[in-house]
């Protein structure tokens, strides 16, 4: 039996994956909104079963407790942080992450040190800040995986992820509050992500998108902050939040599996289809158009270079490191004649396939331990 195939244009809302004009009409059209309301579809499920049944989870479920810390007294929030001074000693071992010499007939050609460094600046407060309403967007998606699953002991282990959550967005908000001056509003590519996540009614999709494509993708990028940002706070930080989110992950790979291994074709696919969306929408993001747009930079004149930027496309790639082996974990690369393979060979990031998958790893990342060098988390 075929599956209807869809098209891109009915999956992303274009046909290009590189349609910058597409891309960019997706902006934020009120950026002094305060509340952003999401209907929430799902049925929330009582179980009177509460006999142990899933051990692995519940593991995660003891590990959790013994994990937890706390944002306001574990983190030394009287550290004198230079915003300046951090960004540069960062971007004089990275460099500013766009190899400069390819926009040299844009306007950013006449750029000088100066507006490199704000240009650094106004992107470490972006990024910061995507990873605030990120954490908010899992304090959402936790709470609801916490009344919609209808397992024991996934219930169990929810209720502390939603306490994890809660602190992550304490101490990101804190930090950008205190120590960077503020922020930035969500990006709309990351919103719109959030809502089809909490819109669906099927709560396992509530775990494809945050568990594993968004947290996952969160995981890389702190790993990535984490291990080149010489700001002490800021990395000590990243280190308590990592150690919680690799848990996350787990518990996505784990409940999952359970899950897809008795879906059919069919079902299998909407999954597919998901992770595909959601995987082009994140990645849409990173073009950073509110950084532009706070730089008085035209992003339309820029974009075209920015796509062909080695050095983003690296760092882009490197965002799916943990996304890819988690799918193929989970069966979801090859089904339905390899389709998601296919769709992220276009992406340019299959090469991660046989990473280390995210399952158990989040022993190694338990606080007190020494952090897995890049490339081997
Ligand atoms: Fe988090
Ligand atoms: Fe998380």
């Amino acid at each position: 039996m075929s599956i209807d195939e869809k098209s891109n244009s009915e999956l992303i809302g274009r046909d290009e994956l590189n349609d910058i004009e597409a891309i960019l009409a997706i902006t934020n059209t009120d950026v002094d909104e305060v509340e952003h309301i999401v209907k929430n579809n799902a049925d929330s499920i009582f179980t009177w079963d509460y006999t142990l049944a899933r051990p692995a989870l519940r593991k995660l479920y003891e590990k959790a407790k013994t994990g937890q810390w706390n944002g306001a007294t574990d983190l030394e929030w009287d550290t004198d942080v230079d915003v300046e001074k951090s960004v540069f000693e960062d971007s004089q071992i990275l460099g500013s992450g766009m190899e400069q010499a390819l926009y040299a007939d844009t306007s950013l050609g006449k750029w000088g040190d100066k507006e490199w460094l704000e240009f650094g600046i106004e992107g470490r407060k972006w990024q910061l800040s995507q990873f605030l309403h990120g954490e908010q967007g899992a304090l959402i998606c936790t709470a609801k995986i916490t009344e919609t699953v209808p397992w024991y002991d996934a219930k169990l282990y929810a209720s502390t992820q939603v306490v994890d959550e809660a602190r992550h967005v304490e101490v990101f908000a804190r930090y950008l509050e205190e120590k960077m001056g503020g922020g930035y509003q969500v990006n709309t590519h990351l919103r719109l992500l959030l809502d089809d996540i909490i819109n669906d009614s099927r709560w396992d999709m509530t775990y494809l998108g945050m568990q594993i494509m968004v947290e996952g993708l969160a995981l890389a990028a702190f790993g990535f902050l984490h291990a080149t940002t010489n700001e002490p706070l800021l990395k000590k930080l990243l280190r308590y939040v990592m150690s919680d989110e690799a848990r996350h992950v787990a518990f996505g790979v784990l409940s999952l599996q359970e899950v897809y291994k008795e879906m059919s074709d069919k079902e299998m696919k909407d999954r597919q289809e998901f992770a595909y969306e959601a995987s082009v929408r994140m990645r849409d993001r990173f073009l950073q158009q509110e950084v532009w747009d706070r730089m008085g930079v035209n992003t339309k004149e820029i974009a075209p270079a920015m796509l062909q930027d080695p050095s983003r496309q690296l760092f882009q790639q490197m965002l799916f490191s943990k996304i890819v082996p988690n799918c193929k974990k989970l069966g979801l690369l090859d089904r339905n004649d390899k389709w998601l393979r296919h769709k992220f060979e276009e992406m340019g990031v299959i090469q991660f396939e046989d990473w280390q998958d995210t399952g158990e790893e989040f022993t190694e990342f338990e606080l007190g331990k020494e952090m897995p060098a890049l490339g081997q988390q």
